[in-house]
């Protein structure tokens, strides 16, 4: 099975990937829905580095908490399964982390586990299916009786208290709102309640764990800002992780040197509006500021940060990314409609001129930038018209990479005020009309980088075609004939060939 790797945050991929090896287990939406940069030679999202010990940021005092031996959980067993993105992979990896403090011992199967958790994903109806049908196929095996099972993430939050009635073999449903009280009700729950509720939204806090088990042994993600305040007409996200809070800057500072110490080289930096981050402390570093801080930490050779909010994306980005080569070549910059009337019903707050003014911006860097960006096709009212904008703006603006999808009508959202008039079958024709203009794109300008010396971060090795599998600098997948020892290690390639997904090299001597 494919090793996860998620490429943006919240993009749902076409294959179902498991961290067997790394012990805990990321499903991700299967979506003909949805369009995402994968590998033309190898057809899985990544594969899994061989070998080597798997690297947790464990500070000691977390360590001593995990070996004492009174926990709660001790002998118990944890298996989770994620769904959707790389927020709620790594709450995933947060919410591993408490339960290990607390004991428990993570499973590669859901089998041997004492407690059952599934992370949930609501930002399409398909995606909350997905845990209603996990939890069905539970209930055949007639192995619910015996374990303690909880729904984590946006389906929980959104569906509530209900979800006790509609599956009743739950114990846990708790919201990442509620994250930071999980230490409580895993409590609760060892002392034997049978219904263990986190609900609450009105929160300030932000999940602070002592042991994050993060499953990337080279790239860490780094959360900064929760939630979101934005009310786009089409997003249930608001509803279901609630009002954005930000970590104070100096904390992520001291994560990322932490990070760095521990063997990590690239950071990602996670937030659903990350560029709406705005530290609390009284430093109030500005977002470019943080960037540049966490650029300049000794041994982060690579920083990706996502998703960027075009409403919040400033010059000072811009500037930061050229005075800092650890900065990633690339930007995430959803667009969703190129369509001014359509991004107005959206509510996203830009036109598409404005939104333009910031891709000229963008390209104005000292370094060519990768752009790449969410559309979203058939939204309420979308004409023909206005649906062939959105192609001349892919046109326009040439992205790398563009994950698109159909409008999916979301409950407790803006957009339940229009009727959703496109039909099912006019959406399918449009998302298939855009990927395809959209696969060109990415072929030429995968193309025009024959030739080209680049720089791979070795992420896998797939013995069975000896090729090593890696990202450049501006995310793309590149294969290349290498060894196991590459996993990690940076190593300069000619790219000899390219389809429009990924890239073919060779590697350049000894680099
Ligand atoms: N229907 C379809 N796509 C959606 N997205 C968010 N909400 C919806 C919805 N209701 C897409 C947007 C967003 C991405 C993560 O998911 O493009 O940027």
């Amino acid at each position: 099975m494919p090793w996860l790797d998620v490429p943006m945050i919240r993009r749902p991929m076409r294959l179902r990937s498991c961290y067997s090896k790394l012990r805990f287990h990321a499903i991700l939406i299967s979506s003909a829905q949805c369009c995402s940069m994968g590998n033309d030679l190898i057809q899985i999202a990544n594969v899994r580095p061989q070998g080597g010990a798997v690297l947790d940021v464990l500070p000691e005092s977390a360590m001593d908490f995990a070996l004492a031996p009174s926990l709660a959980g001790e002998g118990k067993t944890f298996y989770i399964e994620t769904f959707g993105c790389q927020m709620n992979v790594h709450d995933s990896e947060k919410v591993a982390g408490v339960l290990m403090g607390r004991g428990y011992r993570p499973v590669d199967c859901y089998e041997d586990a004492d407690i059952v958790l599934y992370n949930t994903c609501s930002i399409r109806e398909r995606a909350a299916q997905k845990v209603f049908s996990r939890l069905g196929a539970f209930r055949k095996a007639g192995t619910a009786g015996r374990k303690i099972i909880g729904v984590l993430g946006c389906v929980a939050q959104q569906e509530g208290e209900r979800f006790f009635e509609r599956a009743p073999q739950v114990s846990l449903v708790c919201g990442s709102a509620s994250y930071p009280k999980l230490p409580d009700l895993l409590a609760q729950i060892e002392s034997g309640r049978r219904r263990v509720r986190g609900l609450a939204l009105d929160t300030e806090d932000c999940f602070e764990t002592e042991f994050t088990r993060r499953d990337n042994r080279f790239r860490a993600y780094l959360t900064i800002i929760e939630g979101c305040d934005q009310r786009c007409a089409f997003c249930v996200v608001p509803m279901t992780r609630g009002p954005e809070r930000s970590r104070a800057g100096a904390k992520i500072v001291a994560e990322s040197r932490r990070l760095a110490e521990a063997g990590y080289t690239e950071i990602q930096i996670l937030g659903q509006i990350v560029n709406a981050w705005r530290d609390p402390s009284p430093a109030r570093w500005s977002f470019a500021e943080l960037l540049g801080r966490v650029a300049e930490v000794p041994g982060v050779r690579r920083v990706r940060f996502t998703t960027s909010h075009p409403r919040y994306f400033t010059p000072d980005i811009v500037q930061a990314m050229d005075s800092h080569p650890a900065l990633c070549d690339q930007i995430h910059l959803p667009v969703q409609a190129g369509s001014s009337e359509v991004l107005a019903r959206m509510r996203r707050g830009y036109s598409r001129e404005e939104y333009l003014e910031k891709i000229d911006c963008i390209r104005k860097a000292r370094r060519a930038i990768s752009l790449s960006t969410d559309i979203i096709v058939g939204f309420c009212g979308e004409s023909e018209k206005d649906f062939e904008r959105t192609v001349s703006l892919l046109e326009e603006v040439e992205y790398d990479q563009v994950f698109s999808f159909k409008f999916s009508p979301r409950p407790n959202t803006s957009a339940l005020e229009f009727a959703d008039t496109v039909e099912e079958e006019v959406k399918g024709n449009r998302l298939s009309v855009l990927q395809e203009a959209q696969r060109r794109i990415q072929l030429r300008r995968n193309q025009a980088l024959v030739g080209q010396k680049v720089e791979v971060l070795v992420e896998g090795y797939q013995a069975r075609l000896r090729q090593a599998v890696g990202r450049t600098t501006s995310n793309r997948v590149l294969n290349f004939p290498g060894d196991p020892a590459d996993v990690g290690c940076y190593r300069m390639v000619t790219v000899t060939s390219a389809g429009p997904n990924s890239l073919v090299g060779e590697r350049i001597g000894d680099w």
